[in-house]
């Protein structure tokens, strides 16, 4: 399982050669392909069936990168300070240099940016010497892969190169802000609550799912959804839905149950939910009774995800 420094530089030397590499984050695998050349970014698409509107996070090895990327403001430098390395992506004015290829940003001027904490990721970018593009290594509108047998699964041999480390400690994806200026904007839930964020802001601000269709497709209704429906909120379980219990649930049982935190950390819940998601599903329920689970804190992004998960897929997202 452990990943040797020889299969990184394989992977970096493959991510140079603009083949697809998929690499472990603290937060879900990415599928990853250099950001400056426009057929690997390309594959990527193709791999996922992305739709092309939806942009990428471009993963750098450190801030000096980002600075030769986007134009960073005050604001932004101090989410940087706060928060990177690590599972914060921060949306930015391109630079007029900016060497990353158009299509990453789908066409929008704006670019997203991203240094993970997770060492193997850190290794893979730098010795390949390129920002690296990485959406979540699954395919596209399913739920985000936390191992590496997740992303064999559903990508399959769309992957040139995998890089197994084991399961993500933090099992969700990073939280997104866009910044204009000293203006912080929330386009997506995630492991930084926006209670942290908050701290270090003047003024935070949500960006509605409805206002920002174009600018942040991925928040688009459905997403992360598994093949079985969602009940959420659940207080009691019908003999046909399988349970997704968190904390204490005593009276509730049915033959197919999984408790995403016995104890109700939000914490430990969102390292397991999309593992556990998949699970569920695959026992071929019908339904999946999720119980409630507090919305402060961590548990905002956890119910953003519970919520898109139980939305009716429409049309295919990242
Ligand atoms: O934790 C994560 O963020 C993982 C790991 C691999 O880094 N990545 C991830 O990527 O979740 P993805 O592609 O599944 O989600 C990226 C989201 C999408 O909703 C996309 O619309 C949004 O970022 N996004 C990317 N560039 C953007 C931009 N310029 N403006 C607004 N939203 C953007
Ligand atoms: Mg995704």
């Amino acid at each position: 399982m452990a990943v040797t420094s020889a299969k990184i530089e394989d992977a970096a030397k493959a991510l140079r050669d603009g083949q697809l590499v998929a690499f472990p984050t603290e937060t879900v695998y990415g599928l990853g392909a250099d950001a400056t050349n426009e057929m690997a970014v390309a594959k990527i698409f193709a791999a996922k069936s992305r739709p092309q509107f939806n942009p990428l996070i471009t993963h750098v090895a450190n801030r000096h990168v980002a600075e030769e990327y986007a134009e960073i403001s005050p604001a932004a430098e101090r989410l940087m300070d706060a928060f990177w390395p690590g599972p914060l992506t921060l949306v930015m004015q391109r630079s007029e240099s900016c060497p990353i290829v158009d299509l990453v940003s789908a066409g929008l001027d704006t670019i997203a940016l991203r240094m993970p904490a997770h060492p193997v990721a850190q290794a893979l970018i730098h010795l390949a010497g390129r920002p690296v593009a990485a959406p979540s290594a699954n395919p596209s509108g399913h739920v985000s892969a936390t191992t590496a047998d997740h992303v064999r699964e559903g990508l399959g041999s769309h992957v040139d190169h995998i890089l197994d480390d084991g399961p993500c400690t933090k099992g969700i994806e990073s939280t997104i802000v866009k910044i204009e200026k000293e203006h912080v904007h929330l386009l997506r839930p995630g492991w930084i609550t926006r209670e942290e964020i908050a701290e270090h802001c003047e003024s935070l601000n949500s960006v509605e799912a409805t206002q920002s269709k174009i600018e942040a497709p991925g928040q688009l209704e459905s997403h992360y959804a598994p093949s079985s429906a969602l009940r959420l909120n659940a207080t009691s379980v019908e003999p046909h839905e399988a349970l997704l219990a968190f904390g204490e649930h005593g009276a509730l049982e049915t033959k197919h149950s999984l408790n995403l935190s016995p104890s109700g950390d939000l914490i430990e819940a969102a390292a397991h939910l999309f593992s556990y998601l998949r699970e569920l599903d695959k026992t071929g329920c019908e339904t999946i009774a999720v119980m409630p689970i507090p919305s402060h804190g961590l548990g905002e992004a956890i119910n953003d995800r519970l919520s898109r998960a139980a939305t009716p897929k429409m049309q295919s997202q990242s």
